[in-house]
């Protein structure tokens, strides 16, 4: 067990400082600073051009910090690359769907777990007997991860024929594949109809309970402000507020920023 796991040390599982992102004059993430505990829901909200997807890449190292620092159970982060942060536990979907269009779900979802494969590189190529074994722990991994997200049915379907919906749960699924410590996503409900969003709150509190720390940003309100422990509020790169989803509903300059209205 880490020195966190049980929360004994206190610490949170991610903690950025200062971070910073420039995109020539545009400061995208400006000194944002926020601590995520261990088991939290934790929500990044703001207006378009906030600089949420800006943070994701940020956190997931698609991205460098131009200034500022992250670490993850106590490991600073500002240089380990992607795959490696992958290998860390930290998995991520992309608000542009990224899916292998031509692959059937489950392989899309098999394809997620290459980075725990535990066996040796030349038994994929001589098809020895613990590539066989290994095979099938995956395709049974990865049917469960299926059903979980509603799409056992489907797992047959190249990517690319799923509805919009479906594509976003199997991204989901596939993120899931890698065994994340820190999950994050980036505008799950978008394109979801109502009962689509209501399976993704439910699922998304199961993965909470499962014990995944989840970093959501939606501008779904209502999946927000339902699922979200905290929620911090972003606006022209920099933190407007953070608090609870009751204390950022009745914050004014919160309301501002909103224009009043989608919050409430
Ligand atoms: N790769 C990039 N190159 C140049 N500018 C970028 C790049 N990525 C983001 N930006 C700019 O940085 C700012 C923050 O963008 P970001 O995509 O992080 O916002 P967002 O909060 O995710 O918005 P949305 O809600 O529309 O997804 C915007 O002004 C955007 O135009
Ligand atoms: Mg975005």
């Amino acid at each position: 067990m880490s020195a966190t796991a049980d929360g004994a040390a206190g610490e949170p599982l991610l903690r950025t400082q200062e971070l910073q992102k420039n995109f020539g004059g545009v400061k995208a993430v400006s000194e944002i600073s926020f601590d995520v505990p261990m088991g939290a829901i934790f929500a990044v909200i703001g207006p378009n051009g906030a600089g949420k997807s800006t943070l994701i890449n940020l956190i997931s190292g698609v991205y460098r910090p131009d200034a500022g620092s992250l670490s993850f159970d106590g490991v600073d982060l500002s240089t380990m690359p992607a795959h490696l942060r992958v290998r860390f536990g930290i998995a991520r979907t992309f608000q542009k769907i990224r899916l292998f269009r031509q692959l059937t779900a489950l392989d899309n979802v098999i394809a997620g777990f290459h980075v725990h494969h535990k066996i040796p590189a030349w038994q994929y190529l001589v098809h020895g007997a613990a590539f066989t074994a290994d095979r099938r722990r995956c395709r049974d991994q990865a049917m469960q991860l299926l059903e979980f997200v509603g799409m056992s049915g489907r797992a047959h379907v190249p990517a690319g024929s799923l509805s919009y919906g479906e594509q976003r749960m199997l991204e989901l699924a596939r993120a899931l594949a890698t065994k994340p410590r820190l999950l994050l996503i980036d505008e799950p409900a978008a394109g979801l109809n109502a009962a689509e969003v209501d399976g993704l709150l439910d699922r998304i509190r199961s993965l909470r309970h499962g014990g995944t720390t989840v970093i959501l940003v939606e501008h779904n309100m209502d999946l927000v402000m339902n699922v979200a422990d905290r929620i911090m509020v972003m606006e022209y790169g920099r933190r407007l507020f953070e608090g609870t989803p009751a204390e950022v509903q009745k914050n004014p300059a919160v309301i501002a920023a909103y224009l009043g209205g989608e919050l409430l």
